[in-house]
C-alpha cells in the first residue's frame, strides 16, 4: 500500500513565495537548464524517451517520441506550444501548477524548445483564469530578466522567447489542433489529422503541443536522470503524477503519487469519503472518462489497468460521488456542459449532445419510458467513432457508463415519476446536516 506520496511538482506549494524565481531556485529550480543546454538536443530527447514520460494531458502519448517526430534540418521554424487550457469538469491540476510553481513549466518549456530546436514557444492559457495568466506572465518576465530567455541563453548560443496567450475560454480549444487554430486567430475548431502538428502545426510549421504537467515534469527528468523517473510508477506508466481528488471526499486536493496508486490508497490519505456516506461512483480521469464504482477501488491508476477495467486514466481527475448523488442528475449536468461546449463543426456531436440533454432532462423528471434508455444509447452510438474529434467520444462516456452500472436507478425515476434523491443532500453543505 502506498502511504508515501511523491511530492515533486507539488513539494513547495505551501511556501509563500513558491511561485517566484527566488522561491523556485531555492528549491533547486533552474538546475536542469544548464545541464540540458550542455547536452546535444537529441540527447535531451533520448533522456525524456528513456524516462518513459507519457503525456499528462489525457491521451498518454510518449513525450520523448512526440519530440522525436519533429523533422530536423527542414529549414522551417519549429514551435513548442504548452497546452494550459485546462477546462474539463473535475480536471484541476494545471491551474494549481501554474499558480504555485509556474517556473517548473517555464524551465521545462525552455528545455523542450531546445530539444526540438524551437526558438519560439507559446503558453496557451485559459483566458478566464486571470490570476493564473498574471502569474505566468510574471514568471516568464522573471525568467527573461534572469537570462533564461532571450538570446544566447546562459552562453549556450540558444535563443528562445515565450509568448503567453490568453484563450477566450472554450473547452474545445484544449484539443490540440483547435488550440492551434485559436492561437492563429481563427475560430477554435479542430483540424483534420493528418497532417499532425509535428509536421504541420502552428503556421503550418513543425510543432509540439504538450500539456502543462508534461512540460513541468521535464526539469526533474533532466536534473535527476531518466532512471529516477522511470523507477516510479508501473511497467508502462512511469513516474509520478498529480491526482486531483474532488467532490465527496473529506480532504479534497492534489495528491502527487506514482502512477499505479489506487483510489483506495488515495482515499485513505484523503480521509475517506465524507463522513457517514459511502462511495457510489467516481471518474478516474475527468468527465470524459467512463465512470467507475466501488468495484474499482483497487484498480491501479495507470494507463493500462484503467483501460483494461473499461475507462481511461485521462487527467487523473478523481471526482468522488457518494450515495446522496443522483447519477442521472450528475450525468445531465455533465451533458449540459458538453452541449454548451460542442464547437458545432460536426453534426453527430452538435446535434447528439443537444438531444442527449433533452432525453436526460425528461428522465430526471421521471418522464418518458424505458425505451428512452435505448434511445440514449442509440444517440451515443451515432456519436462514437463518427464525430470529427475526440470530444464526441468523451462526451458520451458518462451516459453509456452510467446506464451500464446504474440502469435500475434510471428506471427508478420512471417508476416513481421523479427523482428519488434530495439534491441539497448531495451538495457539500448538505452532507454536513
Ligand atoms: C475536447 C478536448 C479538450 C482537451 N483539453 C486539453 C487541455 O485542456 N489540456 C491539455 O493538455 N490537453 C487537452 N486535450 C488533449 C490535447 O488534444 C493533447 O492531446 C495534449 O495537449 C497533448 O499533450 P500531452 O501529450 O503532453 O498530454 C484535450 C483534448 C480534447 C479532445
Ligand atoms: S466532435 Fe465535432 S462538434 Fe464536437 S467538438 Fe469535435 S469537431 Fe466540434
Amino acid at each position: 500500500m502506498t502511504t508515501v506520496l511523491t511530492p515533486e511538482l507539488t513539494a513547495h506549494w505551501d511556501e509563500p513565495d513558491s511561485f517566484t524565481l527566488a522561491g523556485y531556485r531555492r528549491s533547486g529550480g533552474y538546475q536542469a537548464l544548464p545541464k540540458a543546454l550542455g547536452m546535444q538536443p537529441d540527447e535531451v530527447i533520448a533522456t525524456v524517451k528513456q524516462s518513459g514520460l507519457r503525456g499528462r494531458g489525457g491521451a498518454g502519448f510518449p513525450t520523448g517520441m512526440k519530440w522525436g517526430f519533429i523533422p530536423q534540418g527542414d529549414g522551417k521554424p519549429h514551435y513548442l506550444v504548452v497546452n494550459a487550457d485546462e477546462s474539463e469538469p473535475g480536471t484541476c491540476k494545471d491551474i494549481p501548477i501554474m499558480l504555485a510553481n509556474p517556473h517548473a513549466m517555464v524551465e521545462g518549456a525552455i528545455i523542450a524548445s531546445y530539444a526540438i530546436r524551437a526558438n519560439r514557444a507559446f503558453i496557451y492559457v485559459r483566458g478566464e483564469v486571470l490570476h493564473v495568466l498574471r502569474r505566468v506572465h510574471h514568471a516568464v518576465a522573471e525568467a527573461r530578466q534572469a537570462g533564461y530567455l532571450g538570446t544566447n541563453i546562459l552562453g549556450s548560443g540558444f535563443d528562445l522567447d515565450i509568448v503567453v496567450h490568453a484563450g477566450a475560454g472554450a473547452y474545445e480549444c484544449g484539443e490540440e489542433t483547435a488550440l492551434l487554430d485559436s492561437l492563429e486567430g481563427y475560430r477554435g475548431q479542430p483540424r483534420l489529422k493528418p497532417p499532425f502538428p509535428a509536421i504541420e502545426g502552428l503556421y503550418a510549421c513543425p510543432t509540439v503541443v504538450n500539456n502543462v504537467e508534461s512540460i513541468a515534469s521535464v526539469p526533474y527528468i533532466v536534473a535527476r536522470g531518466s532512471d529516477a523517473f522511470a523507477a516510479l510508477g508501473t511497467e508502462k506508466s512511469k513516474g509520478f503524477g498529480i491526482f486531483s481528488l474532488s467532490g465527496h471526499v473529506t480532504t479534497p486536493g492534489q495528491y502527487e503519487a506514482p502512477l499505479g496508486v489506487t483510489l483506495r490508497e488515495l482515499l485513505s490519505l484523503a480521509g475517506g469519503v465524507r463522513a457517514g456516506h459511502r462511495l457510489k461512483f467516481w471518474t478516474p480521469g475527468g468527465s470524459s472518462t467512463p465512470i467507475f464504482t466501488s468495484e474499482h477501488l483497487d484498480v491501479p491508476l495507470d494507463f493500462e489497468a484503467v483501460g483494461a477495467a473499461g475507462s481511461m486514466l485521462g487527467t487523473r481527475a478523481l471526482q468522488i460521488f457518494d450515495d446522496t448523488t443522483c447519477v442521472v442528475r450528475a450525468v445531465l449536468r455533465w451533458m449540459e456542459f458538453y452541449k454548451h461546449e460542442s464547437c458545432g463543426k460536426c453534426t453527430p456531436c452538435r446535434e447528439g449532445t443537444y438531444w442527449i440533454v433533452q432525453v436526460l432532462a425528461s428522465l430526471e423528471d421521471g418522464l418518458g419510458s424505458e425505451s428512452d434508455l435505448d434511445k440514449l444509447l442509440d444517440i451515443c452510438d451515432n456519436i462514437l467513432g463518427r464525430a470529427f474529434c475526440p470530444f464526441g467520444d468523451g462526451a458520451i462516456s458518462p451516459v453509456v457508463s452510467s446506464i451500464k452500472y446504474f440502469r435500475d436507478e434510471y428506471l427508478d425515476h420512471l417508476a416513481r415519476g421523479g427523482c428519488p434523491f434530495d439534491p441539497a443532500a448531495a451538495t457539500a453543505f448538505g452532507g454536513a446536516r
